[in-house]
């Protein structure tokens, strides 16, 4: 059964699979168990049945979303599951009271672009050369509720 709950460190060793498996440029161990145990982080993964299929969150902060991260693991990907979860992650944002949710994006992700677009984010701004490990821009995409 698919479903989607809130998640930190106690799953750290498999988010951190995950984010090596699916970016070049992954997070350490020590920077992702860092930025789960921020005070402001909000993270959530989509299970099925007790496997993780992805995860996805950031900072929520003054009724502002700040997703710094959202993956979903090779084997499940282009199958919708991306799409579902980030839009049943904005109705959850929309229900407290969020003004808005942001995510940055690489201008060569053509994949994650278009399933921001579905749940609802427009592009807000350019930052240029801004991707240390190859000087790529990124878009500024921002979903106000
Ligand atoms: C980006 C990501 C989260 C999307 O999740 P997903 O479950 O694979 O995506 P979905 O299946 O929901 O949607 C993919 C869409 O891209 C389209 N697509 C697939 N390949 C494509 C391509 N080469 N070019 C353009 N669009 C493409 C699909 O057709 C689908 O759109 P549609 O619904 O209009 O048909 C996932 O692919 C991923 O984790 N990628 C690696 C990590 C990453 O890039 N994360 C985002 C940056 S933080």
């Amino acid at each position: 059964m698919i479903k989607i709950n809130k998640v930190g460190v106690e799953h750290l060793d498999k988010l951190s699979e995950i984010d090596h498996n699916n970016f070049d440029d992954p997070w350490s161990k020590e920077m992702l168990k860092n930025e789960l145990e921020h005070k402001n982080a909000e993270y959530y993964a989509i299970f099925n049945d007790d496997e993780i299929l992805g995860f996805c969150g950031g900072w929520y902060v003054l009724d502002e979303y700040q997703i710094n991260k959202i993956v979903i693991d090779k084997p499940h990907q282009n199958k919708k599951i991306g799409q579902l979860f980030l839009v049943y992650i904005m109705e959850l944002y929309r229900t407290k009271n969020a003004k808005r949710a942001i995510i940055e994006v690489r201008e060569s992700n053509k994949i994650a672009y278009k399933v921001y677009v579905k749940a609802g984010f427009d592009v807000s701004g350019r930052r240029e050369n801004y991707y240390q490990n190859n000087g790529e821009t990124a878009y500024v995409m921002v979903r106000e509720f």
